[in-house]
């Protein structure tokens, strides 16, 4: 039976990263501010953040891409430091990596198979293993079977993007990176690719770090990190960020008549109102302390104000919604902060 492995070993950690910071050059433009962070032994861990945050860097300091004298901190990788170099070939030996779609590292004119076959080979694995393997794991991930002994240049984006998850997982890799797994890969697939990357883990354990923008890909992952302009704003289990909100997150949601600025700060007005959210034309979004008690006040409130609500109903804030709250409320915090210090 497959079991949750985190219940396990819990205690082993994979991924640790502590004061991280990294620019180009160091001290001067900075990309990655002060992060920390540890992913225990069979977690899914997911960094989302909007293009830019830093994601990517993250991942090259902890697969040996970035230089030494571009990153400080105390950062390890199966017990093991990409400080230094001569570290880099027993870490990279215990990971898989697989990057963003426009960083592929493939031989474009070679087939899917032998691209298989060549990082086998860097890993040591013989050949006729190194093809059954693949067989399989591009028969698991739907790489349609004609596309194996063609020129890699012909396959779609999705389907080089999947020979690319082969290629990372060839050597039964401790710990999986995954840069933008689902980019690439239509909306149907999308779902797919994550529930296979879930049952991988479930089967075998393999500690996973995904980068995404994608924020679907919370669904899989035992803690997710939010990271804003080099800097770690949130870290920790989806469902208990999400009930840090206001009554742990539930949610009024109103559709009301001509809504507009000042109905909508009207609503603000009402006392036991934490967050408004304006979710299309005439929908607004409420978040309040003591929902239940609240939710009828808030109706009343409505009618007395002249507010009409043409539907009301009530919802759990979804791990998409927190995430636009925490954003919306970190670039108000920076407008203000840039505002009261311009005076
Ligand atoms: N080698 C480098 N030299 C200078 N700047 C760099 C270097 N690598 C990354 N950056 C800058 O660091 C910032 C973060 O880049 P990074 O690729 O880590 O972002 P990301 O969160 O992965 O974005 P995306 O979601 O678009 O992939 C960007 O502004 C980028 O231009
Ligand atoms: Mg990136």
């Amino acid at each position: 039976m497959a079991t949750k492995n985190s219940e396990l070993s819990s205690s082993e950690i994979k991924i640790s990263v502590k004061h991280l910071n990294v620019g180009f050059p160091l001290g001067e433009k900075q990309i990655i501010k002060d992060v920390s962070f540890d992913v225990k032994k069979g977690e899914i861990n997911g960094f989302l953040g909007i293009s830019g945050a830093g994601k990517t860097t993250i991942i090259r300091v902890l697969t040996c891409q970035i230089p030494k004298k571009n990153w400080e901190g105390e950062v390890t990788v199966a017990k093991i430091s990409p400080e230094k170099k001569s570290n880099h070939r027993e870490l990279l030996s215990k990971i898989g990596y697989v990057p963003q779609l426009e960083n592929l590292n493939l031989y474009y004119d070679l087939t899917p198979m032998v691209n298989v076959e060549i990082f086998a080979s860097n890993y040591g694995i013989d050949k006729d293993i190194a093809v059954k393997k693949a067989q399989d794991l591009l028969s698991i991930l739907d790489v349609p079977e004609d596309t194996w002994y063609n020129k890699t240049r012909s396959l779609s984006g999705g389907e080089k993007k999947r020979l690319s998850f082969a290629i990372g997982m060839i050597n039964d890799p401790d710990i999986l990176f995954l840069d933008e797994p689902t980019t690439g890969v239509d909306a149907a697939k999308r779902y797919d690719v994550l529930s296979y990357l879930k049952k991988i883990n479930r089967n075998t354990g393999t500690t996973m770090m995904i980068i995404t923008h994608d924020l679907e890909a919370a669904h899989i992952c035992d803690t997710v990190a939010i990271l804003r302009a080099g800097k770690l704003l949130e870290y920790g289990d989806p469902k208990g960020l999400i009930s840090s909100l206001p009554s742990q997150g539930q949610i009024a949601r109103l559709t009301i008549e001509d809504l507009d600025r000042n109905k909508i700060n009207k609503v603000r007005d009402f006392a036991p109102v934490k967050k408004v959210m304006r979710s299309g034309n005439e929908i607004l979004e409420v978040f309040m302390e003591d929902f239940d008690i609240n939710l009828s006040k808030l109706v009343e409130y409505c009618i007395h104000n002249d507010i009409k609500i043409i539907s009301l109903s009530r919802d759990e804030a979804t791990f998409r919604r927190y995430f636009q709250i925490r954003i919306k409320e970190e670039e108000e915090r920076e407008q203000r902060f840039e505002q009261g210090g311009g005076h």
